[in-house]
């Protein structure tokens, strides 16, 4: 499977009426994973380069719900960048996938949802690390 079929984009339904927009994500329904964390990352500028790590057990599906930013995906073999740019719009990252996030605009506020509560010791952070281990999942 390409690793862009692997990091599919999500749409989300607009429950929105007259009164303004309502995005819902349920855990197991509109992601494939039931959520055990959520953070969100804001008052990143332009400059700043997030991330920069793959996971051994955690699964994520970014937003962002309001600006924008740009996420490289990559696993060590292919690789393609994403811009965020809508709330109704994310991208699901499995395990064990390298990504950056950068060129956050000033207004943005990306949304993480993730199957796993926090646990350093599951994030690679290094890159030929990262490479070592990924081979040995892909063998
Ligand atoms: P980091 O992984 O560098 O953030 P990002 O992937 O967005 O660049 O995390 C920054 C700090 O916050 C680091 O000390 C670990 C801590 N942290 C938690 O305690 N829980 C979490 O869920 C996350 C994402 C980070």
């Amino acid at each position: 499977m390409s690793l862009r079929d692997r990091c599919p984009m999500l749409q989300f339904n607009d429950l929105g009426d007259e009164r303004g927009k309502l995005v819902v994500i349920e855990g197991e329904r509109a992601i494939p994973f039931k959520i055990e964390r959520v953070f969100y990352i804001y008052d990143s500028d332009s400059s700043v380069i997030r991330g920069q790590h793959a996971n051994r057990l955690s699964e994520f599906v970014l937003i962002n719900v309001a600006g924008k930013s740009k996420v490289r995906i990559t696993d060590g073999d292919e690789e393609f960048i994403v811009e965020l740019n809508e709330p109704m719009t994310g991208i699901y990252i499995p395990k064990m996938i390298w990504k950056d996030m950068y060129d956050f605009s000033s207004d943005s506020v990306l949304l993480v949802l993730s199957n796993t509560h926090y646990d350093g010791s599951e994030y690679i952070r290094d890159y030929d690390e990262y490479l070592k281990e990924v081979e040995k999942v892909n063998a």
